[in-house]
């Protein structure tokens, strides 16, 4: 568990956009005046926010790291036109958000939207599920037929998630309806028009799949006409303070709490976390702490034990100290200091204004922490 000295002096500074749970303890009253009227100002600022989503539909899309904000534009020029689209990533990384957002920006966006998902579907629906069938095309059909989902989404988009889980059967028939634009329903007769288009996602590696037989090559280069590659979670750590204060906002409503922040030492075990389940996974362990939360702020103790274990971990290899739950507390804050620095400069491309923007410090600040590190402030 969380030491509580740890608990009661949180590397704060460290973590500026949370500096408001350090402004409220130690602001005093002028300083809290002028920190509402900050808030006012910032409520507009969100107002704005939600404005802007509703005109932009990827908007909704939280994150400015560069692998989100190429995947993002990559996704924006495919809305214009109505090529295939195929989503990668892992699992919980937001396929499903990119496709909803690839189609409502596009000029489909009044027709309708349908998700078909191929790994939840049983094998011997699936083909109905897709096709459609005619009246009296198997015992327990319905009398008057009935369209499949290419139909269904016929002048709008068909999402397939989870392609990589379509039996090989299946594989063809989709082919045929991508190259020739027309599907035949089950025990029918007659071929019918659709007027669709296909975006599919897998967190599979379907080249992989190709090589072993398990996917058809040609449907994956059918496939394979726009490809987006969504990063994982840990590749973009430099998101999480805007993923959490965006979830904080819409959980709150779920969940009828008002917290606005997380404590500084949160956002440590979040950084040194790995998101095997991406930003469900994160979703998921805020809602949590909502639930288990008093206050307006979600303290270590809310969050599984599973982030407290990754931090100690983490510490004891940077500093070489005796760990989380050793002596050396300062020294571990030290270690993590620098660790966290290296790891900006990184991700910021070793631009050092764009790594005090991403910590939210003045550059003079982070000049000033790079020296008392070591790290050398140039190249
Ligand atoms: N960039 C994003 N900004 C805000 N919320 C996001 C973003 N990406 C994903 N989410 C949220 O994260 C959760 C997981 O997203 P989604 O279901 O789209 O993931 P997925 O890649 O389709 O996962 P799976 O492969 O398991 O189906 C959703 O609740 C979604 O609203
Ligand atoms: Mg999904």
């Amino acid at each position: 568990m969380l030491p509580a000295t740890y608990a009661e002096n949180p590397p704060g500074k460290i973590y500026d956009r949370n500096r408001d749970w350090n402004r409220i303890r130690t602001w005093g009253r002028d300083r809290d005046r002028e920190h509402d009227s900050g808030r006012q100002r910032g409520r507009g600022r969100e107002r704005e926010h939600d404005r802007d989503r509703e005109r932009d539909p990827f908007a909704m899309i939280i994150g400015s790291s560069p692998g989100i904000t190429a995947a993002r534009n990559l996704a924006r020029r495919a809305a214009r036109g109505d090529s295939n689209v195929l989503l990668l990533g892992e699992t919980g990384v937001g396929k499903g958000v990119f496709a909803r957002a690839i189609h409502e920006a596009g000029h489909r966006a009044r027709g309708p939207f349908v998700v078909v998902n191929c790994a939840a579907v049983p094998e011997s629906l699936m083909e109905s599920e897709l096709f459609g069938y005619e009246e009296g095309a198997f015992t327990g059909a319905l009398k008057t037929g009935k369209p499949g989902k290419f139909e269904q989404a016929s002048g709008g988009t068909i999402f397939l998630d989870e392609i990589g889980d379509m039996p090989l059967m299946l594989q063809a028939k989709v082919l045929r309806v991508i190259q020739e634009r027309v599907i035949e329903r089950l025990g029918g007769i007659r071929e019918v028009p659709v007027d669709t288009r296909l975006i599919a996602a897998t967190n599979k590696n379907l080249r992989e799949m190709v090589a072993t037989g398990e996917f058809r090559g040609d449907l994956y280069y059918r496939l394979d006409v726009i490809t987006i590659t969504i990063p994982p979670l840990r590749e973009r750590k430099q998101d999480m303070p805007e993923l959490v204060d965006c979830f904080l906002k819409k959980l709150n409503k779920v969940c009828h709490t008002s917290v606005t922040g997380v404590h500084p030492a949160v956002m440590d075990a979040f950084l040194s976390y790995h998101w095997p389940g991406n930003l469900r996974e994160l979703e998921n362990v805020l809602e949590r702490a909502l639930n288990l939360t008093d206050g307006n702020e979600i303290r270590p103790e809310d969050i599984p034990v599973r982030f407290w274990e990754v931090l100690g971990s983490h510490l004891g290899e940077a500093g070489g100290s005796k760990g989380f739950n050793g002596p050396g507390l300062d020294e571990s804050l030290v270690a993590h200091e620098r660790a966290i620095l290296v790891a900006t400069l990184r991700a910021a491309g070793n631009n050092r204004t764009r790594a005090a923007r991403m910590l939210n410090i003045s550059r003079s600040g982070l000049y000033k922490k790079l020296r008392k590190h070591g790290i050398p402030s140039k190249g």
